[in-house]
């Protein structure tokens, strides 16, 4: 499941009371919540219930100057990826369908370009009213926005009727459905980033790779839903979040961490490191003294990571890079049928501005009777649409081998 950014809006109605459950439901489920009160909200339940239960500041106020100096309320409107109003009340949906902004979560609603799920929650009567329902016409034509519920059944006040706010489980399962992910109980491993083998102990033989493209990618598989360990030779980039990271230095560690990560569980390897495919066949204790004459460094061939997982018996979905200067496609294929692989994501790293060390990257995509080119863009999009086209394969793949 994808782990999402929710701001709850709580507006003022007795039904506040259970969204204070409705946040320890989130929490449980991996969200990271905040919560914005209105100020009739204040009056049934108090903000420090909901701070307690979110871990987070409950914002309350749209002019204070202490939360704006935190996180202000356009960076709030921006980072959620969801914002979920429970209860919304008939005063809080009349003025959401008129766009007013004269309160924090009106304000953060006509900020945000995330989507707005209201559960509406008041009195029978109020909720038949034509007024209301006038409102209720113009929020459901909004694509922006999307009503859930309200429930029937007894009210507070004693009316019988629609009205009541949906229970907090059945929210936070609509939440839930809504996170789930084309990777969603996936789990992967990626390598990423350079190795270097030592010389001696202050110099090594590496390359250019930075890691971006490695990286991207795992933050991809996380947005997506996936579990990712991302086994990264040495980089100066952070984890991307929720991501396990496990860092090594040379192609042998790589090829143990990455061999311990597929037994732990693996449904998809990505290989985008730069794994020196060469490593001197002594690294000398002390540090090497120049001399006059030309020193000779005798190499050893490095194992393959890719290839070893690729080639195992229950090999997980195995998708390879290639950086290639020339003849990229028939190097790709062949790299993807020697090493037994599903896929394989051709680089042309003669293009100066892509490939190595740098933001944007160009590839072509094959698999066994197909490919797909990507035209040169940030590593970031190119990730994304990686990504889905990878669970795409392997979905077909695995529909494929439980059908047999
Ligand atoms: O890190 P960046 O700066 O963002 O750059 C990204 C990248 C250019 C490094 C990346 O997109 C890329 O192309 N990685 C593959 C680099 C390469 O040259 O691979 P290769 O052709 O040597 O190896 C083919 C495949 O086998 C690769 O998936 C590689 O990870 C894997 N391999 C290779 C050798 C080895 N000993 N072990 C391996 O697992």
């Amino acid at each position: 499941m994808v782990q999402k950014r929710i701001l709850l809006g709580v507006t003022g109605g007795i039904a506040a009371y259970k969204s204070a459950e409705l946040v320890r439901l989130l929490k449980k489920s991996g969200h990271a919540v905040r919560v914005v009160m209105t100020r009739g909200a204040e009056a049934f339940v108090t903000p420090l219930t909901f701070q307690a239960l979110s871990g987070e500041p409950v914002r309350t106020s749209l002019l204070d100057p202490e939360a704006e100096a935190g996180m202000g309320h356009i960076e709030l409107a921006k980072w959620a990826d969801t914002v979920l109003v429970a209860p919304a009340s008939a005063d809080f949906l009349a003025r959401l369908a008129q766009g007013m902004a004269d309160d924090l979560l009106t304000t953060l609603c006509c900020a945000t370009e995330a989507p707005i799920v209201v559960a509406p929650a008041m009195n029978q009567a109020m909720w038949r009213n034509r007024r209301t329902q006038r409102n209720v016409a113009l929020l459901a034509e909004d694509p922006q926005v999307t009503l859930w519920g309200p429930d029937q059944g007894e009210q507070a006040c004693g009316d019988t009727g629609p009205g009541r706010m949906l229970e907090p489980q059945e929210l936070a399962d609509r939440l839930n459905a809504c996170a789930e992910g084309p990777l969603s109980g996936v789990r992967l491993v990626i390598t990423a980033g350079p190795t270097r083998e030592p010389i001696d102990p202050v110099r090594y033989i590496s390359n250019h790779s930075s890691g971006k493209m490695g990286y991207a990618l795992a933050a991809a598989a996380r947005a997506a839903g996936a579990e990712v360990t991302l086994v990264s030779g040495p980089v100066n980039l952070e984890a991307p979040a929720a991501v396990r990271r496990v860092s090594v230095v040379t192609a042998e560690d790589m090829l143990a961490a990455a061999g311990l990560a597929v037994d732990q569980g693996c449904d998809i390897f990505i290989a985008t490191a730069a794994v020196a495919d060469y490593r001197p066949t002594t690294c000398a204790d002390q540090k090497i003294k120049k001399t006059a004459g030309e020193l000779s460094l005798a190499l050893v061939r490095n194992p393959d990571t890719l290839a070893t997982i690729a080639g195992r018996a229950n090999a997980p979905f195995t998708v390879g890079f290639a950086a290639e200067t020339t003849d990229v496609a028939r190097y790709a294929n062949d790299k993807m049928q020697r090493k037994h692989l599903n896929m394989i994501v051709a680089n042309d790293v003669s293009r100066p501005g892509l490939g190595f060390n740098s933001d944007d990257n160009a590839v072509t995509v094959f698999w066994p009777g197909g490919q797909q080119a990507f035209a040169p863009q940030s590593k970031t999009l190119l990730a994304e649409q990686l990504v889905a086209l990878i669970a795409d394969h392997y979905q077909t793949v695995r529909s494929n081998t439980t059908q047999q």
